[in-house]
This record gives structure tokens, sequence and C-alpha cells, in this order.
């Protein structure tokens, strides 16, 4: 790979350890993949960073660097924790017990994040954050989180590998990327294309739905484009979260998001997907007993999310089943400012956890036998995963099954 002087210079450690250590595995990695050098990145954003996910070696290597004088040198936020980190006891009232050693390991991974100068914003919506407000289209970065990757990419059109949380650390100390992938202008053109034969938009569980049938048909660096009406922004944000869970794509060109209609003649392959196929799914997938906990929050909600069910849940008796959300301290917050008058339904009927989400949380791992429905394919991805029984359905059908 070519280095520049200034590259060369912190390879041979002139810029401390840490610094070194982390542009050796940018090259590494770069080269494996045939790279032929590194650019500039605008931000960071570093996935994986749960005790439950990496543990006391993850931690231990967090340490190592703050000790050898790791600094971010770009913008860097970072991904969702196991517990609401100024309420950790709120995770109790969703049936998870939070032993001392996850509580303090959980912390000191925080705390060597900020000494490395990341913005501990614990969210896997970085792309909802005012921080990131100051990204344009065509702006590398280095992201890690597999939903918020697919959303820069094929939203907001910013370019990003799809980074695990370490090499986008490395990145984010360095500020720099491998020049590869979605970051060539070349493989951001699809060849292989979807359409859907209905022209009713689809909610955000449909929308769930076909992003798990695309990301099962194709697999490739280049996006395939997918020609589809979708309800709203959650049904975006829920179908890009699927790709990501289903598959290994980082993007897909959604047709009037991601940029205008592509003649489909042109392409290599294209597919119609059968609206009676999405509907079997659907079908097979609907919650088939009385849930214990409704789910909303995966990736973490937004504001209008909660003033929608708020809005369902105005002037109804008290819930039989548990109603959990998740999302950003920061998203909260603007649903405290924006919708006052939904702050009382949902802190009355629902519990609201920030920081963390039940994935990536230890819920439901003393308790297989619990029955979840939630609007997310990606948590119905990993919560079966983990032994539940897991449903799907939209906000508005949630309601009734909160009565039964
Ligand atoms: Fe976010 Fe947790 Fe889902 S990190 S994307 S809410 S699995």
């Amino acid at each position: 790979m070519y280095l520049t002087r200034e590259e060369e210079r912190i390879l041979s450690g002139y810029e401390g350890e840490a610094k070194a250590l982390a542009i050796k595995t940018l090259v590494k990695v770069g080269e494996a993949l045939g790279a032929e050098r590194l650019i500039p990145i605008k931000h960071a954003h570093v996935s994986g960073i749960s005790y439950g996910t990496i543990g006391e070696h993850g931690l231990a290597l967090l340490e190592e660097l703050v000790e050898k004088g790791a600094r971010v040198e770009v913008p860097t936020t970072v991904n969702p924790i196991g517990f609401d980190s100024e309420e950790p006891s709120l995770m109790s009232h969703i049936g998870v017990r939070l032993d001392d050693e996850f509580v303090k390991g959980q912390m000191r991974i925080v705390k060597a994040l900020r000494a490395m100068g990341a913005q501990t914003t614990l969210t896997c919506t970085p792309y909802y954050l005012p921080d990131t407000r100051f990204l344009k289209p065509g702006d590398s970065v280095s992201w890690g989180e597999s939903s918020a990757i697919l959303y820069g990419n094929s939203v907001i059109g910013i370019r990003t590998n799809r980074e695990g949380g370490p090499l986008a650390l490395m990145s984010a100390i360095v500020g720099k990327t491998y020049y590869w992938g979605l970051h060539i202008d070349e493989n951001r053109k699809p060849t292989t294309g979807f359409k859907v034969d209905h022209n009713e938009p689809l909610d955000e569980v449909m929308a769930g739905l076909l992003g798990k049938l695309v990301a099962e048909r194709y697999a490739g660096v280049r996006p395939p484009y997918v020609k589809v009406a979708l309800r709203d922004e959650l049904a975006v944000k829920e179908m890009l979260a699927a790709v990501g869970a289903a598959g290994s794509l980082a993007m897909i060109y959604l047709d009037g998001i991601t940029g205008p209609s592509i003649d489909i003649v042109k392409l290599e392959r294209f597919e119609t997907i059968d609206w009676r196929e999405l509907a079997s799914l659907y079908e097979e997938h609907k919650p088939s007993e009385k849930p214990d906990v409704v789910f909303l929050g995966c990736p973490h909600s937004r504001a209008e999310d909660l003033a929608r069910l708020a809005k369902l849940l105005e002037g109804k008796p008290e819930p039989k089943s548990k109603i959990v959300i998740t999302l950003s301290r920061s998203e909260y917050r603007r649903f405290r400012e924006s919708y006052p008058e939904y702050l009382g339904v949902l802190k009355e009927k629902a519990v609201i956890v920030r920081d963390t989400c039940l994935i990536v949380s230890p819920f439901g791992r003393d308790d297989s036998g619990l029955t979840v429905v939630t609007n997310s394919y990606k948590a119905y991805f990993y919560l079966s995963k983990r032994g539940l029984k897991v449903g799907l359905s939209t906000i508005e059908d949630m309601i009734p099954l909160l009565y039964m």
C-alpha cells in the first residue's frame, strides 16, 4: 500500500504507540483487500462496546490503548451498552438482573472510550444525533453497527464499508481508512435489482421482511437496487436494519431515497418479489400468543415513534404486557421537549430505557420462556436466536396484543 510521509511517520511510532498500532491494523486490512492507499475520514462510529459482547478481553484492549495514549482524531460516536448508564436499576423492571462485575466492566469500557475522546452517545442511530448533522453526502466515514452503516450509505449518502467495532476505532485513532469498497464511486452503482409487485407502501414489519429477503438473495460489495414504496421513516429504518441482520450487505440503492430511479434494462439481473410471498412471511411471523414483553426500539426509536405509541395508548387501561422502549439519551430529550403532552402516558405505561437495547443487554438470558412482540425484524432475528418466542407486529397492531 502506498503511504504518505506523514503515514510512514505514524507507522514508525513518531506519534505514539497507540496510533502506530492503529495504522498498522488499517494497513494490514487494506493490503489484504487490495486497497492502494488510505483516505481521511470525517467521522467514526464504534460498535460492539457492550460488556456482554466483548467481555474482559475487549475491555483489556481498550484500556491498553488508553494507556498507550490513544486519542480519536475525528468526531467519534459509540453504540449502546448493556444498561441505562444513569439508571442501571431500570433494567430490573424488565427482568434483567445485573451483577456487579457486569456493571463495573461496562462502566470501565465507557470510561476508556471517553478517555480516548469519543462521545459516549451510546446509540445505534448515530444518524439521528445532532452531532452528525455536519456529515454530507460523499463524506467518507468509518462506521461499525450494520444498521447504521446501511442507513448512512443508503439514506444519507455518506460512505463506509461494513466495519467491525475495533477497526472503526482504529480508523478513529488515525483519522483515516483504507480506500476500498463503498468509498469508491464505481462500487456504489448497482448491477442487480429487486422490485416488489405491489403499490401499497410497506409498513415497518413488511419492510423488515423485504430486507431479509433481499439480503438472503444477494450478497456482494455493490448495493442492489430496490424499487419499493415504504410507508414512512420507520419502515426505511427497519428495512435497512433487517438487511444488515440477515446478510452481509453494507448498502442498498433505494429508489427515490438513495438516488433517482435506475433504468432496470441496464442491470445485469433484475428480480420481482411476489407480494404474496411477503404477505405469507408476514403471516408466519405474526405473534401466536399473549406477549410478556412488547419491544420497540431496534434500531433505537425516534421521538416520533414514541409519540405515535403514546397517542394509541392514551385513555387506555393499564396494559397486561410490559412495554419496553429503547432509545438514545438525545432522542429521549427531543421527545420530552417536542411532545410534552405524551410524556405522562408513556411513563405510566411503558419502561423507557436509554443507552441500551434488549439485544446488547442480558435480557432473557435467564428466562428463555419469555414471549416478545416487536416491530423490528432485526430484534426478531437476535432474540429468537436467544431462544425467546418472538412475533412481529406494527406499532398499531401491538395495541390489542397488550390487552390479551
Ligand atoms: Fe441497536 Fe440493539 Fe438493534 S444496538 S440495532 S437496538 S440490536
